[in-house]
C-alpha cells in the first residue's frame, strides 16, 4: 500500500514511520511519500526517518516531494497533518487573543477559530485533488480544529475522510488503567466534539464502573484529567472531561496561566533549534529528535498542570503510541477488515440527538473493511448539549465564512464562540488576525 502523508516534514512524522515499521502484517505500506511546502523540512524529516530504519527488515520506502499532485497520485491512505501559516501562524492564533483578554490557544477559543478560517480553504483544495487523484483513497485528518477541518472536507470526499485525535482514547487509558483494567477490555461512553467531549461511563464486564472511579480519590489522582479539573468537579459533572475542556471550566485561571511564551512560542524556538541542528548534523538526526520530542512531550498543557498538582505527564502515557497509534488502528481496520471500535470524528447523522445531521461529531464507531459506523450515543443532558451546540454552531459559521470569504460570517463565528466575551471583541480579532496572518487575510481581503 502507499501512504501519503500530508505536512510530511512534521515533527511527528516520524512517530507515524516508526509505528509502520513495527507493523509486520499484510497488506501494510510499503512506501510513504511525504509531501511538504518545505523542502527544508522534508530533508530533515528523512534524515531522521532513515536513522530509524536501520537495522529493520523491510522498511517502508520513503520519498519526498513539495507537489501535492505527485504526492497524492495512486494513494490507498492520505494523512493530512498541515499547519497552515507554520508555528508562526499559531503564535498569532494565541498572542491575537490574548492580548485582547481572551484565552490565546491552538484549537480552542478564537485562537481554533482564527487557525480554521485560514485552514479550511487548504484543506478543500487537498480534498479536491485526492477526489480528481486518488478517488479510492481514505483520508485521515489530523489537521486542527481537526472536527472543523473534517467538517469541510466532508463536502467534497464524504465518508472517504475521517478525523483522528489522540486525546479521547488517552482518557480512557487512563481512566481504565487507574482502576486496574486492561484498556482494551472496556467499553466508553464517550460523547462530544473534537477537543469538546466527556467520558461519561466505562463498561467492563457489563458493569458501569466509572462511578466507582468519581467516587475514589487515590484512584482519581492516578487520572490527570481528574487532577487538573478537581475531584470535587469532575464529581459535580458525573462524567471525566476531555483535558481541552479545561479552557472552559478554568477560562480565567487558564488565561492567567500563560505569562511568559505561550505554547506556539515556545515551540517555535525549540523546532527552528531542531530542524536548524540536524541540517548542520544529519547524523545525529535521531538523538535530536529523540530529545526535541522529550522535551515537548513534557512541557504539554503546561498551564493546567502548573496550576494544578497534575505533574508531568507519565511515561507510560507517552510510550502507548497516542497519535500515530490511532491512524495505524484505523488503518489496518480499514484496509484489512480487522474490525475495530474506536472514537473518531465523523458524520453525526443520528448517533448524538439535538446536534444536526451534517455535524462532525466525536464518538466511538465500529470500523471495518467498509469504512466506519458511529454508534449510537445516549442523549447528552443539558449542561453539555448546550455547550456542544453552541460550539458546533460556531465551527459551522466558521466553515460558510471560510468558504464564502465573508468577513460578516468570520466576525459572527468570533462573537458567538462562549469563550469571546463581547461582539465588539469578535472584529477586533478577525482585523487583529487579517493584520498578523497572510494566509488569513488571503481569505477575507476586506
Ligand atoms: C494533542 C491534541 C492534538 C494537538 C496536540 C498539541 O495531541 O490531541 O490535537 O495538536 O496535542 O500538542 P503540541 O505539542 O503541539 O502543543
Ligand atoms: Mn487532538
Amino acid at each position: 500500500m502507499r501512504l501519503a502523508v500530508l505536512g510530511g516534514g512534521g515533527f511527528r512524522v516520524p512517530l507515524v514511520y516508526g509505528a509502520l515499521l513495527r507493523d509486520r502484517v499484510k497488506p501494510r505500506v510499503e512506501e510513504v511519500v511525504l509531501y511538504d511546502v518545505s523542502a527544508e523540512r522534508l530533508e530533515v524529516i528523512e534524515h531522521v526517518l532513515r536513522r530509524l530504519a536501520a537495522g529493520h527488515d523491510d522498511p517502508p520506502a520513503v520519498r519526498t516531494t513539495t507537489e501535492l499532485d505527485a504526492a497524492l497520485r495512486d494513494a490507498d491512505f492520505v494523512f493530512s497533518a498541515i499547519r497552515v501559516g507554520g508555528l508562526a501562524g499559531r503564535t498569532a492564533d494565541e498572542r491575537v487573543a490574548l492580548d485582547l483578554g481572551l484565552l490565546g490557544q491552538e484549537t480552542t477559543g478564537p485562537g481554533g477559530i482564527a487557525y480554521g478560517l485560514r485552514t479550511i480553504p487548504v484543506a478543500l483544495r487537498v480534498a479536491e485533488r485526492v477526489a480528481a487523484l486518488a478517488p479510492r483513497a481514505w483520508v485521515i485528518n489530523f489537521t486542527n480544529p481537526a472536527g472543523m477541518i473534517t467538517e469541510a472536507m466532508r463536502r467534497v470526499l464524504g465518508d472517504r475522510v475521517i478525523g483522528i485525535c489522540d486525546s479521547p482514547i488517552g482518557l480512557i487509558r487512563r481512566a481504565a488503567a487507574a482502576l486496574g483494567l486492561d484498556p482494551a477490555r472496556v467499553s466508553p461512553d464517550y460523547v462530544g466534539l473534537n477537543h469538546l467531549g466527556w467520558l461519561r461511563g466505562l463498561v467492563h464486564e457489563g458493569r458501569d464502573v466509572l462511578p466507582g472511579l468519581l467516587a475514589d480519590d487515590a484512584a482519581l489522582r492516578q487520572v490527570e484529567e481528574a487532577c487538573i479539573f478537581g475531584p470535587e468537579w469532575v464529581r459535580t459533572l458525573g462524567a471525566l472531561p476531555n483535558e481541552y475542556l479545561y479552557y472552559y471550566y478554568f477560562t480565567r485561571e487558564a488565561v492567567a496561566a500563560i505569562s511568559g511564551p505561550t505554547r506556539g512560542e515556545s515551540l517555535l524556538s525549540q523546532q527552528e533549534a531542531f530542524y536548524a541542528a540536524v541540517r548542520a548534523r544529519p547524523d545525529d538526526a535521531l538523538a535530536e529528535w529523540l530529545s526535541a520530542r522529550r522535551q515537548r512531550d513534557a512541557s504539554y498543557m503546561a498551564e493546567a498542570r502548573d496550576a494544578t498538582d497534575a505533574g508531568e505527564r507519565d511515561a507510560a502515557d507517552l510510550e502507548a503510541g497516542g497519535y500515530e497509534g490511532i491512524a495505524l488502528a484505523l488503518m489496518a481496520a480499514i484496509a484489512r477488515g480487522e474490525p475495530a471500535t474506536m472514537i473518531l470524528n465523523v458524520r453525526n447523522g443520528s448517533a448524538v440527538p439535538g446536534l444536526p445531521e451534517d455535524a462532525v461529531v466525536e464518538i466511538p464507531c465500529t470500523v471495518g473493511g467498509a469504512g466506519v459506523r458511529p454508534l449510537a450515543t445516549r442523549p447528552l443532558p443539558g449542561r453539555f448539549l448546550g455547550l456542544v451546540q453552541q460550539v458546533k454552531a460556531v465551527e459551522q459559521t466558521a466553515i460558510e465564512a471560510a468558504l464564502t470569504g465573508s468577513s460578516r460570517l468570520a466576525v459572527e463565528a468570533f462573537a458567538l464562540h462562549p469563550l469571546v466575551d463581547s461582539a465588539s471583541v469578535a472584529r477586533r480579532l478577525l482585523d487583529g488576525y487579517r493584520a498578523r496572518i497572510p494566509e488569513l487575510a488571503a481569505v477575507f481581503p476586506s
